[in-house]
């Protein structure tokens, strides 16, 4: 695990899409694991401006509210459209995506762990991490081995995501489908971004405190290649800072990214 602290959220969210951008020029037909929320909206505006080749491209998004219509304006299929796919060249049928509107989700589950195995599996997984210390919509307790299923959401995290629904709590669907932590853990690379001083506290749980499934993201810690970009604000209560900027500094796999200003 590596933990990369940028100057601001600019340059968090360049440094990942110059991450992507690179992944997917070296193999044009990668599979791509995305997120959504609001952290993730300015990267993939960067996305769109970079207009690559997604023509050979495969998507899997990470999780869907449970109860609402794709075509929804809160749905996670709508977000995804509006932010990435609508502006992009990805084809249809490589975009895949939970079913919340699904009449049998323990068979959308099933289904969606067994198309991510026939793609080969997900290349590199994007990942926000949410205040109750979810990654996907894996709330405390979900087990480090768990696969796509139905999940209740915290109350921590409908009030989160109340903004995205007029700021009526009581809009936000209370269940959702995700991905599993341990589908999640699968991946070939994960990067978790995270911008923010509101995330500050749980992303130091989440790397430095112990691994526990109350804080899902601290999951992390199991993966091989797992990138950790934040801002300083979200690194305010890191407190191994220094050691990370001098991984930064000295580690040759990161020389290409110096110029983004990072640490
Ligand atoms: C969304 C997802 C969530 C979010 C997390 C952070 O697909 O997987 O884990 O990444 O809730 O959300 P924001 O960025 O809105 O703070």
């Amino acid at each position: 695990m590596e933990v990369v602290i940028c100057p601001n959220s600019e340059r968090a969210e360049a440094l990942v899409a110059e991450i992507l951008f690179k992944r997917i020029q070296a193999k044009p037909d990668i599979v791509l694991g995305l997120a959504t929320g609001r952290t993730m909206e300015k990267l993939y505006a960067k996305l769109v401006e970079y207009q690559l080749n997604y023509s050979e491209v495969s998507t899997f998004n990470l999780d869907e509210y449970i109860g609402l219509e794709r075509i929804d304006p809160h749905s996670y299929w709508h977000y995804m459209h509006q932010h990435l796919f609508n502006h992009i060249n990805i084809e249809i049928e490589n975009i895949h995506m939970l079913d919340g509107s699904a009449k049998d989700l323990k068979q959308a589950a099933r289904d969606f762990e067994w198309e991510i195995k026939a793609a080969g599996g997900i290349d590199i997984q994007l990942l926000g991490i949410g205040r109750s210390g979810h990654i996907g919509f894996n709330e405390p307790l979900s087990s480090f081995a768990s696969r796509t299923r139905e999940k209740t959401l915290t109350k921590t995290t409908l009030e989160q995501n109340a903004s995205m629904f007029g700021g009526n709590l009581h809009a936000v669907p209370k269940r959702a489908l995700t991905m599993g932590v341990g589908t999640i853990l699968e991946a070939r690379e994960l990067i978790l971004l995270v911008t923010g001083h509101e995330k500050a506290e749980i992303l130091a749980n989440a790397v430095e405190g112990p691994m526990s499934s109350v804080v899902s993201a601290s999951a992390v810690q199991l993966h091989p290649n797992c990138k950790i970009i934040v801002d300083r604000d979200a690194a305010k209560q890191l407190e191994n800072v220094e050691y990370y900027q001098s991984m930064f500094e000295n580690d040759p796999d990161w020389e290409e990214y110096r110029a983004f200003g990072c640490a």
